[in-house]
């Protein structure tokens, strides 16, 4: 059962605290399109730092990438976009709705009282028509068909055009990848669920190039090591699943895929995909540009075109996992306290500095922490109101830790530290404060 009590408390407190914005929110909106915040532009770096750490810097056998959103034409022809990455569209002639054919029976006909579209006496459902989902622009000044351009729906297509520079400038040699955090752009027929579909979002891609015949060993690999982050940024476990696509679910490009769900309250939806590409990809480039892709296997004496293993997750998908999973209300001294519970890592703001009050030197004591700190994380400084009043409000944006200046702190140079999950206290001397903040986060 839908919860969506539970999404609408979230995208208020999104709004509310600085996490996430309707894009050109005062022209009354733009349709699934979405702004983050000073809170939320943190969070979701946090995301994508500790991808790039666990993909690129960690590792030995994968190399990063930025290409450009812009690329040729030819490009979304050779990888099977302009012909087939498309939904099946039908309108209803009377409330004039568009959904996808293939999703009826999770939409709702905007007409009262609730039903699917095609429900109601009065719909009136056109046949399913197909419509591409790439944003089309024109590069120069003339608009004509020559010109036409596309805003990249996938960020792996820059990976396999530049495979051969990464090749030849890293050292590399297959087995290898590639990683990519980017834009992608799809104008997608029924988006919402606030940030989890949206037109414009960003991707984190790694496309890993493999021997034949070594694929499936490497995939599941990839399986394992991909869930296993997920764990690592605090998802809970049990709210974490595997969706094997049968037939007919595949991509065109695909010769296997999983891919990794999560249980929302609005129910059981993708968070990343896990593709074996096959040589697709590689061999239709090869095809369309005219230009050899083959890699040659020195020890082997023998040349192929490589397999692709592909991960690719929605940095803002995930973030709205996080904040989702995060989220929770508890009932303290009769109030309800609002947490979003984050894994230290990921939080926005690593620690607030409160002094008790505002007076005896606490304020002064306090800013000179907060600067000393600030150089290392990400703090905040807050001494305004009563210190109950300021722990909740570093609750709802997901503070581990509040550290408090206090009658005691002139005298031995200590603070409290407040956690937020357990709301317990330690005293810890100024002087580890850096030290014991850093080691937890
Ligand atoms: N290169 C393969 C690929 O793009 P996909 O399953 O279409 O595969 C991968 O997308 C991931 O990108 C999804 O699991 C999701 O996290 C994210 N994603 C896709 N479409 C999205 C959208 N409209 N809004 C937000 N995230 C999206």
């Amino acid at each position: 059962m839908a919860d969506t009590t539970l999404m609408e408390k979230l995208v208020s407190l999104c709004k509310r605290r600085g996490f996430v914005f309707q894009s050109s929110e005062i022209y009354g909106g733009l349709g699934s399109v979405w702004d983050y915040g000073p809170l939320g532009v943190e969070l979701k770096k946090n995301v994508k730092d500790r991808w790039w750490r666990a993909m690129v810097h960690a590792r030995d056998d994968i190399e990063g990438l930025d290409a450009a959103i812009l690329m040729a034409p030819q490009v979304w022809e050779a990888s099977g976009h302009v012909a087939g990455f498309t939904d099946p569209l039908v309108d209803c002639k009377t409330c004039k709705a568009r959904f996808r054919a293939d999703k009826i029976q999770d939409a709702q006909c905007p007409q009262k009282p609730s039903k699917h579209p095609g429900e109601h006496s009065t719909c009136e459902l056109t046949e399913p028509r197909l419509f591409n989902l790439m944003f089309k622009t024109f590069m120069g000044p003339v608009e004509e068909q020559a010109a036409v351009i596309y805003l990249r729906p996938e960020t792996a297509q820059g990976i396999y055009v530049n495979y051969l520079n990464v090749l030849n400038s890293s050292r590399q040699k297959v087995p290898f990848g590639i990683a990519q955090i980017g834009k992608a752009f799809r104008n997608e027929i029924t988006p919402g669920n606030f940030i989890f579909r949206t037109r414009e979002f960003e991707q984190m891609e790694m496309q890993f190039f493999v021997k034949p015949g070594t694929d499936g060993e490497w995939f599941e690999q990839w399986r394992e090591w991909r869930m296993a982050w997920h764990h690592s940024v605090g998802l809970t476990p049990a709210k974490l699943r595997w969706h094997p696509h049968g037939p007919g679910e595949l991509a065109h490009y695909a010769k296997a895929a999983y891919d990794i769900e999560y249980e929302f309250p609005f129910g059981w939806n993708e968070i990343e995909g896990i593709h074996n590409r096959s040589d697709f990809d590689l061999g239709r480039h090869q095809q369309y540009s005219g230009k050899k892709l083959d890699y040659f296997d020195q020890a082997a004496n023998t040349r192929f075109i490589p397999y692709i293993i592909e991960t690719s997750a929605g940095a803002d998908r995930v973030t709205l996992t996080l904040l989702v999973d995060a989220y929770r209300e508890e009932q303290v001294e009769g109030e309800t306290r609002v947490v979003l519970g984050f894994h230290p890592s990921i939080a926005p703001i690593k620690a607030a500095v409160l002094p008790l009050v505002k007076k005896d030197g606490m304020p002064e004591l306090a800013e000179r922490i907060y600067h000393d700190l600030k150089q290392r994380f990400t703090c905040f400084y807050d001494d305004s109101g009563a210190i109950g009043r300021r722990y909740r409000r570093m609750d709802e944006a997901g503070t581990p830790f509040c550290i408090t200046v206090d009658g005691q702190t002139a005298s031995d140079q200590s603070v409290t530290i407040r956690l937020r999950d357990a709301m317990t206290q330690e005293r810890v001397g100024i002087d580890r404060l850096a030290a014991w903040v850093s080691e937890r986060v």
